[in-house]
């Protein structure tokens, strides 16, 4: 695991969308796994600003997404995207702004009829992708990954998580508040991929940023691997997971010195 610990938000975005970019450049066609929440809307910035300005190409790019609430989704009774759901977070942060088809894109029904057998399908669509190659993923207050909440397996597939009142209380704050809606609004169910789906991407990028951070980022880094931490999972990553970090969630960290010099021996190599 490469740990790279950066000034701020925004370089720490900047590097993201960099390693990002280097894999569209070089791979036109990738699967990339991608995530929602306040972390990695200043990434997806960048790669709007790189696909405007030096023409970055994402016409043959696919992607998953880790999770969506359960019971709201692509409503088409609705004016797509007038809702909440993670489907119409993706359209206004990323996928309107860039050249990708929505075709190409897929995040989790949280409208199917049949969710369990939704779970199933979606596993089996990433397989058929050909796998992800390179999953972008936050942390969440309670170290989870996607909505892997304390205690779910660490060998779990796509399934339908209930969330913690830690989790609805952070994205109450982050989405509901400020659309008027209450917090009794907020569904309780997601559907995610599970820790094993997340650990099956041939790479993997995690990203956390600020003070509030720090005591679960280095739980996930430096504690014991445990599925009371699912992102703690990132320690069973051999050579495919890179940690990008502002100074202030990395503070917490034990071998930041560490982590550091590596960085700087490896740009030798
Ligand atoms: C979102 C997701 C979540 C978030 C996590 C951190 O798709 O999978 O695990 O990454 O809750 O959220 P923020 O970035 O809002 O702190």
């Amino acid at each position: 695991m490469d740990v790279l610990i950066r000034a701020d938000y925004d370089q720490m975005s900047k590097t993201a969308a960099s390693r990002i970019a280097d894999l569209v450049r070089k791979k036109p066609d990738c699967v990339l796994g991608l995530a929602t929440g306040g972390t990695p809307i200043g990434t997806y910035k960048e790669l709007i600003r790189m696909h405007r300005e030096e023409g970055l190409d994402f016409s043959k790019v696919r992607t998953f997404n880790l999770d969506e609430y359960l019971g709201i989704g692509r409503d088409l009774d609705k004016p797509y995207p007038q809702d909440q759901s993670y489907a119409r977070f993706m359209y206004e942060e990323l996928f309107k702004s860039i050249n990708i088809p929505l075709k190409n894109t897929r995040v989790p029904d949280g409208l199917s009829k049949d969710p369990e057998a939704f779970c199933v399908e979606y596993e089996e669509a990433i397989r058929a992708a050909g796998g992800v190659d390179l999953q972008l993923l936050g942390i969440g207050g309670d170290g989870h990954w996607a909505f892997n909440e304390p205690g779910t397996s660490l060998a779990s597939k796509t399934h339908i998580e209930a969330l913690t009142r830690q989790t609805l209380d952070d994205n109450y704050e982050l989405f509901y508040k400020g659309a008027g809606f209450s917090r009794d609004d907020m569904p309780h169910f997601a559907i995610t991929m599970g820790i094993g789906t997340i650990l099956s991407a041939k790479s993997l990028i995690m990203l956390a940023n600020g003070k509030k951070k720090a005591g679960v980022v280095s739980a996930a880094l430096e504690g014991p691997i445990t599925s009371q931490v699912t992102s703690s999972a990132i320690q069973m990553c051999a050579g495919k997971a890179t940690v990008i970090l502002d100074e202030e969630a990395a503070s917490s960290l034990r071998n930041i010195e560490f982590y550091q010099h590596k960085e700087k021996l490896k740009a030798t190599l």
